[in-house]
Order: C-alpha cells, then structure tokens, then sequence
C-alpha cells in the first residue's frame, strides 16, 4: 500500500501498518486481514489489544478485530476438527489501497487461502477509515450448491472498566447463554459482571457501549446475532495471550451471522459493521 500516511513495520513474519490520517489513526496487520487498532484523530482508541497478543503471525490475534469465516465458533459438521472461528484469523492476506482522500481511505483486503482448503466461498474485505471504521465482508458461494455460512466480526472494544460498562439496543431480545446452555431474556441494559459469552438472536443495530466516560456506537447491516463476551478473570488468566486484568477493559460485541445462513449457487453476501464515537 503506497501512502504518505501509511508506515509499514515487521512484526517477524507478518508486516504491520500504522496509518496517521487527517480524520484517524489506525493499525492493520497482514495476518488476519485484521485491524489492531482505531480512533478518530484526538480520540482514545476505540479497540482493545491484549498486551500480550502475538502479532508475529504464529496465532490468531487477541483484540481488535478478529473476522471469523467460514464459520464462527467451534467446528462442526463436515468442517469437525478444524480450528475455531475458521481460517480467516489466521491467514494472511493482500491489501490494496483503493481511494485516498481528505476524508477517508478505502482498503481491499483478500486472504491468501491455501487451495487444498477447497473452501466453498470466496471472500474479499472492505475496510473504510473516516472518522468511523467499516468493515465490510463479501462472501460468494463459488460451489454449484446451497451452503452454509457463519460469521462474525469479533470487534473487541475498549471500555474504561466492566464494571461501570452499559450495553444498550439490546433490551427486550433474547439471547443463548454458552456458558449455561439457556435462552434468557434480557429486558435492561445489559451488564456484565462475571464470565459472558452470549449470542443474542436480533438484527437491532446500533448497540451502544457506554463506559461512562463516551460512548461507542456499534452498527451492523445484515447480521442476525450480536455476540456479546467477555472471559472475565480466571479465564482470562487461563489464556496465555490474554494480560491477566484486561478483561475489566475490554468487552467484545461482534456482529455474526450464526442462525443457519444459507446462500445459493454463486450468491454473494455482504456483511459489514461499522463503529465510531457517539455524538
Ligand atoms: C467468542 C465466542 O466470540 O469468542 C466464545 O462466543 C469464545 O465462545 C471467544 O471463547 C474467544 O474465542 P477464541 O477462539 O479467540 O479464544
């Protein structure tokens, strides 16, 4: 990508750019087509970064934004054995820098899968950069048949502290609790007080974060879940590329598609969540 404002670091296998843009300042690594970092310029960061993530591609990175595909969560089906939240995470990928703007920059982003993955879908990624970030997915179904697809855009944003932490546009949905196997109704606004990892069956966008110090602004378009988690103390400590305490500034909300999408022969499918401070 050739810029001005993009610097480019190595971080030993995987290749890092930092971009300093009139309107915001942003990190992208080449490894999981991933953006490691967000903000509007004389904002905070609006992502979370472990400190203690690896960035040198040996693992899929913990924070930012993740993008799970082919499917989102554990393997199963045909798909048994392989790893969690599919191949993107881990993948590297191509950017082209497509405009370039006072006001914004737009990045093509495609992932250099390994054909013997013989994967059913294409994906290509659009990433918009203003003073609010867009992530877009486009998957196609390259097979003569229906198959099936699951997704998310596993944002993790930054809060001041959990426990001070509001999720709004939620209310009156239900949700899948994984860690109790139930449904649940959540009626308020949602807080979290311990381990949480929730996949709430709703279209609504936005969902708002509001920490008490600002408020983060969370659309989705085309997604049928929001996934709320968070792994709270001792699972956090439990996971070698999580630091211990950043679980009380962290909360993942991820745009998904996890309830049986099925796409036809050839169709494409665009997914996309877009984030930014809230007036
Ligand atoms: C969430 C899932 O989206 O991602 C959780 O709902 C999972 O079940 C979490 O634990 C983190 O996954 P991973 O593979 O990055 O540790």
């Amino acid at each position: 990508m050739n810029s001005e404002l993009i610097s480019e670091f190595k971080a030993g296998d995987n290749t890092i750019y930092h971009i300093d843009h009139p309107k915001f300042r942003a990190s992208i690594s080449k490894f999981g087509g991933h953006v490691l970092s967000f903000a509007p310029q004389g904002a905070q960061d609006l992502l979370w970064l472990s400190k203690t993530a690896k960035l040198d591609g040996s693992k899929a990175i913990r924070g930012g934004i993740p993008l799970c595909w082919p499917w989102f969560g554990p393997a199963t089906g045909k798909n048994e054995g392989q790893p969690q939240h599919g191949y993107a995470r881990s993948t590297f990928w191509n950017f082209e820098l497509l405009e370039e703007t006072d006001s914004k920059m737009v990045i093509k982003l495609q992932p250099e899968f390994s054909d013997d993955l013989a994967l059913d879908f294409d994906l290509t990624a659009f990433v918009t950069l203003s003073d609010t970030l867009k992530v877009e997915l486009h998957s196609t179904n390259k097979t003569s048949d229906h198959q099936e697809l699951s997704q998310a855009i596993h944002s993790y944003f930054s809060i001041a502290n959990i426990d001070e932490t509001e999720l709004g546009g939620l209310e009156n949905t239900e949700y899948v609790c994984k860690v109790t196997n139930q449904t649940v109704s959540q009626e308020s606004l949602v807080k979290l007080t311990e381990h949480s990892d929730r996949v709430y069956n709703t279209a609504n966008s936005p969902i708002l974060i509001d920490d008490q110090q600002r408020q983060i602004k969370v659309g989705g378009n085309n997604h049928d879940s929001v996934v709320v988690w968070n792994p709270w103390a001792q699972n956090a400590a439990g996971m070698g590329d999580f630091d211990d305490l950043g679980y009380q500034q962290m909360v993942c909300v991820e745009m998904a598609n996890t309830q049986d999408l099925n796409l036809a022969a050839g169709e494409t499918y665009v997914m996309s969540q877009t984030i930014g401070l809230a007036d």
